[in-house]
């Protein structure tokens, strides 16, 4: 398998972490690499805090204290998911939901549980690093989907070296205690934290792997010849050609 098919199939979201610090160089690194995910326009939109150390405490205080005072957050500052969603994105939605519980054996009608689990969210999982990502307010939808890139090769390149990660859009629900404390220009918007870290191997909620659809049912193929139509005609590792295999 390529170096980067196996990072893909890999990387994995992670929720528990262990205190082993993150060397500063290593996720300048990282991140170096990642400015080279492409963009419409090479408009590079996007913006990126790391935290660690007193920084990274004084930031989960702030937020501590937010949410104590309202445990609903701050509104959203822009909706992750629309009001109506469709039924099938719901029940995916809800499995990823069922699964990770069960990873801590909390039932679906533990509503304290379920509760606890998000809370963790605001602390990074513990990690020893926590990010947050952001766009200028100005920026289209489809400066989004060229910020996702940015997120997806950071993930990637993060894994690579052997850093967990998790993507985390829920810190839009503090994101005027994140403008304020992290004296974020007044056009940028919150897109995600990302918790970065080693993972803690034996926490069970890192046991989680998450399910995909199959490829038929997201993919269409047209036009291509007959013989091309076996199973894995998808997966070709670098330098690997068909005759070889
Ligand atoms: C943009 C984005 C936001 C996410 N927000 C959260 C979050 O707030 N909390 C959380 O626990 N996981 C969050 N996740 C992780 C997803 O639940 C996870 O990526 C998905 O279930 C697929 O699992 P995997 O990452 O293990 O492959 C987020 C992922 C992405 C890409």
């Amino acid at each position: 398998m390529s170096a980067v098919m196996h990072a893909v199939r890999e990387r994995h979201s992670t929720r528990a972490f262990l205190a082993r610090p993150v060397e500063e160089a290593l996720l300048r690194q990282i991140i170096e690499a990642a400015l080279y995910s492409p963009s419409s326009g090479n408009l590079q939109p996007w913006h990126l805090q790391a935290l660690s150390g007193d920084a990274l405490a004084r930031l989960k205080q702030a937020v501590a204290l937010t949410l104590t005072a309202n445990p609903r957050g701050e509104g959203m500052g822009y909706p992750i998911y629309p009001a109506d969603l469709e039924p099938r994105y719901q029940a995916r939605r809800a499995k990823c939901a069922e699964d990770l519980y069960a990873t801590l054996g909390v039932e679906r009608d533990d509503r304290a549980g379920r509760a606890a689990q998000f809370a963790r969210n605001f602390t990074f999982f513990d990690a020893p690093v926590g990010m947050i990502l952001s766009i200028d307010r100005s920026l289209g939808s489809a400066q989004w989907a060229d910020l996702g890139m940015f997120l997806q090769t950071l993930l990637l390149l993060a894994h690579e070296q052997g850093l967990a990660t998790c993507a985390q859009a829920c810190w839009t629900l503090v994101h005027q205690t994140l403008q304020r404390e992290l004296q974020l220009p007044m056009g940028a918007m919150v897109f995600c934290g990302v918790a970065v870290g080693y993972a803690d191997p034996l926490h069970p909620i890192n046991r989680l792997r998450t399910e995909r659809v199959a490829l038929g049912e997201m993919a269409e193929f047209r036009g291509f010849a007959q013989s091309d139509r076996r199973p894995d005609a998808s997966i070709v590792s670098s330098g690997e050609s068909n005759e070889a295999r």
